[in-house]
């Protein structure tokens, strides 16, 4: 269960008079969010450090197509771009993991890299599926503070999924040299973690 924290923060007038159409979408550790007209969510956050953090970072990603828009950043709460589509695990639950789909998530994992992330990975929860099958981000957290090479989270719940050897097939086919760098990385920190691989 959440606690059930007390949100207070202090809105500009805009940011208030769109709160009156606002509807429940769904709350985190973090934050809670709600949707308001135009397209647009608010996420109200607990602390205003985390707001920040993921203020800038939703800032420096502004060029990419897999980050949704930023347009207001207060001291405990954003309103950005409302991103529609399935979250992956429920996704892949329901269809299954075909190469283009893997091919995208190498993609996207590429992009990070682009965007100077130290943290190359993402988990399953924080990537939505469009209705055109693109991918997007809705959370993105310790993208340039949480140091990690490969994407281990992914990874661990397609194992969790039972897909992570058909992913791997899929990036082996894309890329020879990640995937086996990727099995590596995860061998040693499933044997560390006493995790048992899925099949
Ligand atoms: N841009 C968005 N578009 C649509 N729904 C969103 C968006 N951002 C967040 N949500 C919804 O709000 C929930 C909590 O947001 P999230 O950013 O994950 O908060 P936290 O940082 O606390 O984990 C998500 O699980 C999702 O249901
Ligand atoms: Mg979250």
């Amino acid at each position: 269960m959440r606690k059930n924290y007390a949100y207070s923060a202090d809105f500009d007038l805009k940011t208030e008079k769109l709160l009156k159409d606002a509807k429940y979408l769904g709350q985190g550790n973090n934050g809670i969010v709600y949707e308001l007209p135009h397209n647009r969510i608010i996420k109200i956050f607990l602390k205003e450090k985390i707001c920040k953090a993921e203020g800038m970072t939703l800032k420096r990603t502004k060029k990419s197509k897999y980050f949704p828009k930023i347009y207001f950043l207060g001291e405990l709460y954003i309103v950005r771009e409302k991103v529609e589509g399935v979250r992956l695990d429920k996704y892949i639950k329901r269809n299954g993991l075909d190469k283009e789909i893997s091919k995208k998530l190498y993609d996207l994992l590429k992009e990070f890299k682009k965007l100077g992330f130290v943290k190359l990975d993402t988990r399953c929860r924080d990537i939505y599926v469009t209705k055109d099958r693109k991918l997007m981000m809705i959370d993105p957290k310790g993208c340039y503070t949480r140091r990690v090479d490969f994407p281990r989270h992914l990874m661990k719940k397609l194992n969790s999924l039972k897909l992570l050897e058909v992913f791997l097939t899929h990036i082996e086919e894309i890329d020879e040299e990640k995937s086996k760098y990727w099995r590596s990385q995860l061998d040693k920190y499933f044997k560390k973690k006493n995790i048992e691989y899925e099949v």
